[in-house]
Formats: structure tokens, sequence, C-alpha cells
């Protein structure tokens, strides 16, 4: 088998930061180049690590022909609340971000590359329950309208230009080892934080707003099971569903007062309730598990173990 290079863009984000360490385990540390445009936090500070601009061309193309790449995973993005704040700049980097790289997988033959998708390309008139892999989709985020161009784009160069690009819909990703991006469902990682440090949260959504979530143990798990499979077994070249859990704030807080008795939530819903509105409560993700086995590990009362268990020893390292 010819030796993996590995290029992560965006590494130093919620996802990357987990990803890259996965990626370690499967390819080996020496092989995984973790690129951003801001220094790396210090759960990376073993990795190799270049800053990288996927905006700029150029410099994009010349770092995968001088590395010589062979799986590019690129995660930079505006997330769904940011985007609303400024909708141009969303559209600029998460459409000529892909772009730039789907360019250089077909310049330099790229084998593989993996880019993200999200629950947000579906919107308020797609079926809410168990939402299917193909239905309505007419997302209401300007983070939704780009995902969702980005599914048809990477479709489009594997029809016609046959690169191996592959892709799931995340559903809200929880995660303690960096902070979120921005995102609508940063609340479910937020609350773990201030549940350890004030034992208060207030929360941005209404207390029954059902979300599809994911454990990031699961989400890393996802994108490493995607990318090993073989490519005759992949036959979605848009994006896969993927599922994990579904809960609202209500649900997590009682939860998380199993651990913590005198947690409390207060809620004040504030902008991101009405994108949370317009997104599905639960997907169905048939299509992955038959495609490729994907299967997740962690429910809502497993995560919060999880998290309760390691989030302390990392909090009190940072004093
Ligand atoms: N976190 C979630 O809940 C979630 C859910 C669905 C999909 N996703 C997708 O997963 C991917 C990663 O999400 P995340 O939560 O890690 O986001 P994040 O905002 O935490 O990280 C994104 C990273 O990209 C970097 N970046 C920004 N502009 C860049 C540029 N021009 N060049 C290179 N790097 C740049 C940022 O510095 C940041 O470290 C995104 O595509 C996102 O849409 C995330």
């Amino acid at each position: 088998m010819k030796k993996q290079k590995i290029l992560v863009i965006g590494a130093g984000g919620q996802l990357g930061t987990e990803l890259v360490q996965g990626l370690w385990k499967v390819y080996g540390q020496e092989n995984v180049i973790a690129t951003d445009i801001k220094d790396p936090q210090e759960v990376l500070a073993q990795a190799r690590f270049e800053i990288l601009d996927v905006l700029k061309q150029k410099q994009l193309f010349e770092f995968i022909k001088k590395n010589e790449i062979t799986q590019i995973y690129h995660l930079a993005a505006v997330l769904s609340a940011t985007g609303e704040k400024n909708p141009k700049f969303a559209w600029h980097l998460n459409m000529d971000g892909l772009i730039h790289v789907l360019d250089a997988a077909v310049e330099f033959k790229v084998e593989k590359v993996y880019w993200p998708s999200s629950i947000a390309v579906f919107g308020p008139t797609t079926p809410r329950h168990q939402t299917p892999q193909h239905t309505v989709m007419e997302p209401s985020t300007i983070y939704g309208i780009s995902k969702l161009a980005g599914e048809r784009w990477c479709a489009w160069y594997h029809r016609n230009k046959g690169v191996d690009v592959r892709s799931l819909r995340y559903p809200g990703l929880i995660g303690y080892k960096s902070k979120p991006g921005g995102g609508t469902t940063d609340y479910a990682v937020d609350i773990f934080f201030k549940a350890l440090t004030e034992k208060r949260y207030e929360c941005f959504l209404r207390p029954d707003a059902y979300l599809p979530m994911m454990y990031m143990e699961d989400a890393v798990k996802a994108t490493l099971d995607l990318m090993e499979a073989p490519a005759e077994k992949i036959t979605v070249r848009a994006a896969y569903n993927i599922s994990a859990m579904s809960f609202c704030p209500q649900e997590l807080a009682s939860e998380i007062k199993k651990h913590i008795p005198d947690f409390e939530i207060a809620y004040n819903p504030d902008y991101r309730q009405a994108i949370a509105d317009s997104w599905p409560a639960s997907i169905n993700d048939t299509q992955a598990r038959q495609d490729w086995g994907w299967q997740p590990q962690y429910n809502l009362a497993r995560m919060t173990e999880d998290i309760l268990h390691h989030l302390p020893r990392l909090l009190a390292e940072k004093v």
C-alpha cells in the first residue's frame, strides 16, 4: 500500500483537534499535517503543524504538491450562527475553500478528499422526524445553503472529474477538548463547562428544542470508517445522513443533574432558536448503516458520563 500523506485544513477547530488525533492512530503521527490560519490549541502541541489559508489558492496548491499529499480533510468553514452575522464571508470561505480543495485534488491526483456537510442542509419544509437521506432541502441559513451547494459540488466533481470525495451530514458535535466555533448546537458543549465551574447555565435555546447530536468520539469514528470504506461501497457522493442521539436542553440538564445534583439551568432563547426550529429533530441514517456499516457507540447517558469523567481533570490542568 502506498504511504499516505494526510493534510487536515482547519485542524485547530472543534472537530479538527480530535480528528487529527484519530488520524494519527490510523496513519501515524508523522504522516498527518495539521494546518490552520491560527496557532493550534495545546492538545495539538505534538502535531506536525503549519499555517495554511485555504482561500490562498496558489499557496494551497504549492503545499499539496510539495508535501505529496494523498488525502485531504477540509474542515475550515464559517458555522451556522456566525454565518448569519457575516453571510457574504461565510459563502466566500465555505464555497471558494471547497472548490480550491476539489481543484487541487484534480490537479495533483489526490486519492481521497473528506469534506463535512451538516444537518443544516435541511430546512423548515423538510420532514422533521427521522429525516430521510433524500428529501426536501430548502435550508434557510447561509451556512445551510453553502453546505447544500457544497454537497452538489462534491457530487459533480466525483461524477465529472473522478474525485473520490466523501462527506457526512454531521449533527451537532459535542466534545470537551476544545471550545465550539459558533454553531447553534454549541449549548450542548458550553453547558458541561458551566456545570462544572459555576453549577449554573443559561441556555440560548428553549428547554424542548430537540436536535440531532453526536459525541465527538463517534464523529471521528464515523469519519475514519467512511474514509476507509472501499470506494464501491460509497453510493452517496453528496453527503450521508448520520445519527447517534437526539435530545433537548431539558433532557441534557436532567442527565447532568444525575452527576451534579445542584446544577441549575435557566432559559433565554435568542436568534439561534429560529435556526434550531428550521432543522430536523432526528435523522434517519439507514443508508450509512447499509453502505459502510455505520454504528454509533454513545447515547446521552454514556456521553454525559464520559465528559464528566474527563473534563474536570482538563479544567484543573488549565488553572
Ligand atoms: N461542530 C459542529 O457541531 C459541526 C456540525 C456539522 C458540521 N460541522 C462541520 O465540520 C467542520 C469543522 O467544524 P468545527 O466545529 O471544527 O469548526 P471550528 O469553527 O471549530 O473550526 C474551523 C477551523 O477552521 C479554521 N479556518 C478558518 N478559516 C480558515 C482558512 N481560510 N483556512 C484554513 N483554516 C481556516 C479556523 O481557524 C478553525 O480552527 C466544518 O466544515 C463544519 O461546518 C461541524
